[in-house]
């Protein structure tokens, strides 16, 4: 069906989730089910009551006059709010990519922000609300309810969860300012969030310890149980998905590590809730937080601590060590009135509440599984082009990739050069600047986005004219330092993704 004689082009306002393919005798089909000539297409176009996204790609191999057909649509829309061919929203023109191809948009293959789902745009443009009114109360109510089932929380009458008015960040500072006290806080570290954690307990806890593991490797469960019996540790953090390497750390091992040491266990969930089950109650976890932005596919702003009702209960008893981020204050607000304590930015809560439909909609499992399939198919296609990934795959998280950089590829030029193509991918930091660039698969990413990337990033791998021979450092311990480096070998490419 995805050939690359076929325009792709979405109009997701008229048939959302639907898809518009413009085959060789001009039709348009959506989502291979049904047929419309185009100009039935475009008297829908017009009584629709939203400006219309079309995004065209690959409609080179077309003959002119099939293009014109394919690229009409795009000039009929011209200055609206969304995007086409000659749109300059936000200050962006939509790329014309290789002369032939048109994006109206980014396609953010990155682990957050991420591409939201159309109904999100209307969310978030809902009417005028008061915080302090119950307006509000119901809205914030309708969110935490479903973060307990998107959660999976079984006794659900135990767990509570607040949202913050901030990014993940947000949410990781009011745990670790609020639920550590005058305790013994543990950071668990192996990569740039879980640095992070560290540098943010040191400011509140002056009792804070690291066992800390370069970035990108495993921890070793022995070495955290042999700390755990010579030091008193109150509390225990972790990052869940390290999202610097891709790397999924195990919530099982260490919630049973902290509940055998009398410990609270609090997770970083910022980058995995919404992709890869968080069990609560089955890692004894305190609090864990999240982020609007990432998996859930929100748009950016909000966080989230969800956490046992009785710690929250508990929070009132520790001095408060921030106004603004404090726990205690936003379960007080949620508890009495179902509110939070300051203005919260009210359309980012409508929009939230949409993505969380959207989830529980689908299903959770549901989610959980074509994320996972997406980051299949991205993996397996990379694979073909002779690329190694950074970390085993049974370890990685399945919200995105961490490819190492093949050595004759500048890093920076291939992101520039997909970016030409309105992709978006990230580069690694840190210890990893220059020698590994991410894929992220959350949000709305379809097949054909994924089929489109994939073809983009062949052309530019084999249009890379450099040879940078940047070593990339084994980080996986003495087996894998045995490892080939990153390579490229453009004649071992296949001719088609
Ligand atoms: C695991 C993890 N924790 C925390 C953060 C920080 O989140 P934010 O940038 O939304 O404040 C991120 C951001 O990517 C993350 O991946």
């Amino acid at each position: 069906m995805f050939t690359d004689d076929i325009s792709v082009v979405s109009v997701r306002d008229i048939f959302p989730n639907a898809l518009v393919f413009f085959t060789e005798d001009g039709f348009a089909q959506t989502g291979g089910r049904f047929s419309l000539p185009l100009p039935i297409l475009l008297i829908l176009q017009s009584i629709n009551r939203y400006p219309i996204t079309f995004r065209a790609a690959q409609i080179a191999p077309l003959s002119a006059q099939k293009r014109a057909l394919a690229i009409a649509p795009l000039h009929l829309v011209s200055g609206s709010s969304h995007g086409c061919a000659t749109d300059t929203r936000a200050g962006r023109k939509a790329a014309p990519v290789e002369g032939h191809m048109f994006m109206d948009k980014f396609l953010l293959f990155t682990p957050g922000p991420v591409n939201v789902a159309a109904n999100l745009r209307v969310a978030i443009s809902s009417e005028d609300i008061c915080h302090r009114e119950t307006d509000f109360d119901t809205l914030l109510g309708s969110i935490e309810d479903k973060l307990l089932s998107l959660f999976q929380i079984e006794k659900r009458s135990r767990y509570r969860a607040v949202v913050i008015t901030g990014s993940g960040t947000a949410a990781n500072e009011a745990m670790l300012s609020s639920v550590v006290g005058d305790g013994q806080v543990l950071i668990l570290s192996n990569g740039e969030f879980g640095e992070r954690l560290h540098k943010t307990s040191q400011i509140h806890n002056a009792r804070t310890h690291l066992i800390e593991v370069p970035w990108g490797q495993a921890f070793d469960l022995d070495r955290i149980e042999a700390y755990l019996d010579v030091h008193k540790i109150d509390v225990i953090a972790m990052v869940h998905h390290e999202t610097c390497s891709g790397m999924l750390n195990p919530l099982i091992g260490i919630g049973a590590l902290a509940k055998a040491h009398n410990a609270l266990f609090i997770v970083d969930g910022v980058s995995s809730v919404g992709a890869e089950p968080v069990n609560m109650e089955r890692c004894n976890i305190a609090f864990c937080s999240s982020s609007s932005s990432k998996a859930i596919g929100s748009y950016p702003g909000l966080s989230i601590v969800i956490g046992r009702r009785k710690h929250f209960e508990k929070l009132k008893h520790h001095k408060a060590k921030t106004t603004y981020l404090n726990l205690a204050t936003f379960y007080e607000f949620l508890k009495s009135r179902s509110q939070t304590p300051n203005t919260p930015a009210i359309p980012l809560f409508f929009a939230l509440e949409q993505a969380l439909s959207n989830l529980l909609a689908e299903g959770v499992e549901n989610r959980f599984a074509a994320i996972r399939r997406r980051a299949e198919k991205l993996r397996c296609g990379m694979r073909k082009l002779n690329l190694q990934f950074l970390i085993d795959e049974k370890d990685m998280c399945c919200v995105l990739t961490t490819v190492r950089v093949p050595k004759s590829v500048d890093v920076t030029d291939l992101r520039r050069r997909l970016r030409e193509s309105a992709i978006i991918i990230y580069e690694g930091k840190g210890c990893f600047k220059d020698k590994v660039f991410q894929v992220g698969n959350i949000g709305e990413i379809s097949d054909i986005d994924i089929a489109f990337f994939l073809r983009t990033l062949r052309d530019v791998l084999l249009a890379s004219p450099t040879d940078r021979n940047i070593p990339v450092v084994p980080i996986r311990g003495a087996k894998s330092a045995a490892l080939p480096l990153g390579g490229f070998d453009q004649a071992a490419l296949p001719v088609a993704v």
